[in-house]
């Protein structure tokens, strides 16, 4: 994983590479031969791999980590749940509406909701239910944002691949083989805070436009964010022709705030994706909004089908139980913001000593940082950002014991347990960390 020997790691990668293609469980997991990360436990804000190595992590698996690992008030209530009643029975327990009961306090758009196992299920879900509510095809997505691993959202826009000189949009391509183009047919790609693409696409199929899906805050996009004029914009123009806005909320739900990104820019979507935070590392999932449209799920020809073996399984309606629970009734949120507004500082202090223009952008509880001399407001401006230096920053951090994606367009995820970390030594740390890569950048 580092330049330290890590004997224990390169043993189960290759064992691993016996069972699994790549030798991993999830493509993103390979992080090339000798830094492929093998966790041997985790605790807090704390992981440690196989070697011994502890980090202090930022990457909190990708963001459902929104108190700590292994937090006992969550798993205690998952192990009685599952002692006492079980894990699954195909029926229905007390627990759906009771998980329902706290999401809609939580958050006042959702009247109805179902349940799903990842962000992938859910934004799957409330697209079908917004093409049956609409009877109409078209999904717009927005540059750089994600929306789970199945075909139709497995188009990207291009910018790796893009020449930012240039004023044509970038290719949008594949995430690989094996994904039909047909998936493709009923996409139409936007770029963030521009409001003349998104006029020119209702112009021109408005009539066939069953939702748009964004990330009001980019949480695969260095946590760019959605101008509050832009999300008002969205409103409008989906209610103007009778489309629906999704927000997916996979990244942002019960982190951002307690009602997510809808609470922070006070305008609401007909239809939301909630997953991540929601059970603190359990895997669970919820799809919701208006009751008219969610009532379209139903038998028969009419009606919209969803469902799946492990749907409101009762470990992860108990996690979920739980951990919204503690989010609604503790200030453990306001600890998480407080929490990444003294990490921003320390780090801002760090860039500023070397000189570095840098901008964070987006919430303290999921921050971006962009090295440049703005806060980009799409993902081509992204690209002019210097996520090369980024890049060597974050393995330099890895390799000293602070986990991070070496990627600037994945955020830095804040947890409730970040609060017991030394922020001096976070400091220093960053600053050896910087140094060494202002000179590997150098000598390029
Ligand atoms: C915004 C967003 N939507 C959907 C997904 C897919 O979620 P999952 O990986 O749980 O399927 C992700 C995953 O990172 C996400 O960030």
């Amino acid at each position: 994983m580092t330049d330290q020997a890590k004997p224990q790691s390169a043993k189960l990668l290759k064992t691993a590479h016996t069972h699994m293609p790549m030798g991993v469980a999830d493509s993103y997991r390979y992080w090339g031969e000798d830094k492929t990360v093998f966790v041997k436990s985790t605790k807090g804000a704390t992981i440690t791999d196989c070697d011994d190595q502890e980090f202090i992590d930022f990457r909190l698996a990708y963001g459902p980590i929104i108190l700590g690992y292994r937090d006992s008030r969550v798993d205690e209530e998952v192990i009685k749940a599952i002692t006492q009643v079980g894990t699954i029975s195909g029926f229905s327990t007390e627990l759906d509406s009771e998980v329902a009961t706290l999401i809609k306090d939580l958050c006042p758009q959702i009247e109805k909701l179902r349940f799903a196992n990842s962000g992938t299920e859910a934004v799957l879900g409330a697209v079908r239910t917004a093409r049956g509510f609409t009877g109409r095809n078209k999904i717009v997505v927005v540059e750089g944002g994600f929306h789970g691993l199945y075909d139709e959202m497995m188009w990207k826009s291009d910018v790796d691949n893009w020449d930012a000189n240039t004023q044509a949009a970038p290719e949008v391509a594949a995430f690989g083989i094996g994904i039909p183009e047909s998936s493709k047919e009923h996409l139409e790609t936007v770029p963030l805070n521009d409001l003349e693409a998104l006029n020119e696409v209702f112009e021109r199929v408005g009539h066939d436009i069953a939702a748009i899906v964004i990330e009001p805050i980019m949480g695969n996009c260095g946590s760019i964010a959605a101008t509050q004029d832009y999300i008002q914009a969205l409103r409008d123009i989906s209610d103007k022709n009778e489309s629906l806005l999704i927000m997916d909320e996979v990244k942002t739900g019960f982190r951002v705030a307690k009602g997510g990104v809808q609470e922070l820019y006070g305008i609401y979507a007909d239809l939301t994706t909630y997953a991540k935070a929601m059970g603190n590392g359990y895997p669970v999932a919820a799809f919701g909004g208006k009751k008219d449209i969610m009532d379209k799920i139903n038998f028969g020809k009419n009606g919209v089908t969803h469902g799946g073996t492990y749907t409101a399984n009762m470990i992860a309606l108990s996690a979920a139980k739980a951990t919204l629970t503690l989010l609604r009734d503790t200030d453990a949120l306001a600890t998480v913001d407080a929490n990444g507004r003294a990490i921003q500082e320390r780090l801002g202090k760090v860039f500023s000593h070397f000189g570095i223009e840098h901008r964070f952008a987006g919430p303290d509880a999921m921050f971006g940082i962009h090295f440049g001399s703005f806060v980009p407001q799409n993902y081509r401006d992204w690209k002019q950002t210097d996520s090369e230096l980024y890049t060597e920053f974050a393995f330099n951090l890895i390799n000293k014991g602070i986990m991070l994606e070496p990627d600037s367009r994945e955020p830095w995820f804040i947890c409730e347990a970040h609060q017991n970390i030394d922020l001096d030594w976070l400091e220093a740390t960053a600053m050896s960390a910087m140094q060494d890569a202002i000179e590997t950048h150098k000598a390029k």
